[in-house]
């Protein structure tokens, strides 16, 4: 399986979040990348098997505007054959905790073969570890059931 996770941060929680997904899914020793979404272009998408997306939340429960051009790609393109998964972080302050992951989840849900979603207070702390681990488990189990 080739896989990616493709995510935008500003202030560094998402980053630390990704970057933890990414040491986690390692460790299986699946084929991994990682890029920031300035760096990723939806070209590459046809590339991989699986892709992981991360992002935080904007505004009134928006997807930040950076992440747009992927949601359009998932959007416009039907990628039913992509195993696909969503993270991000958040902060339940405001009324749509973690909205981004919300309206990505729904698309991918019906445009990609979603795995995996997982929302995360801020800055991931210990607490979060379990939940990290079920959510690499769960791309993973989807992967094997395509073999
Ligand atoms: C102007 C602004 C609006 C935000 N709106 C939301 C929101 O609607 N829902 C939410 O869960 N978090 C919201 N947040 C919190 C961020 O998503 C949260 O701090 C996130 O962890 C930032 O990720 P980053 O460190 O990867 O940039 C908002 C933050 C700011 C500054």
């Amino acid at each position: 399986m080739k896989c990616v996770i493709v995510y935008t941060s500003v202030t560094g929680n998402t980053k630390e979040l990704a970057e933890n997904l990414y040491q986690s899914i390692l460790s299986k020793e699946v084929d991994i990348q990682i890029y920031r979404i300035e760096q990723f272009s939806t070209t590459y998408l046809n590339e991989y098997d699986a892709i992981v997306i991360g992002t935080y939340t904007w505004g009134n429960g928006q997807v930040p505007q950076e992440m747009r051009r992927l949601y359009r790609a998932f959007e416009m393109f039907e990628k039913k054959d992509k195993i696909t998964a969503v993270f991000g972080t958040g902060d339940s302050f405001y009324p749509h905790y973690c909205g981004a992951v919300d309206q990505f989840r729904d698309m991918l849900y019906v445009h990609s073969n979603l795995a995996a979603t997982l929302k995360v207070e801020l800055f991931p702390q210990q607490q979060d570890e379990k939940r990290c681990q079920k959510f690499v488990q769960s791309i993973f189990e989807r992967a094997q059931k395509l073999v």
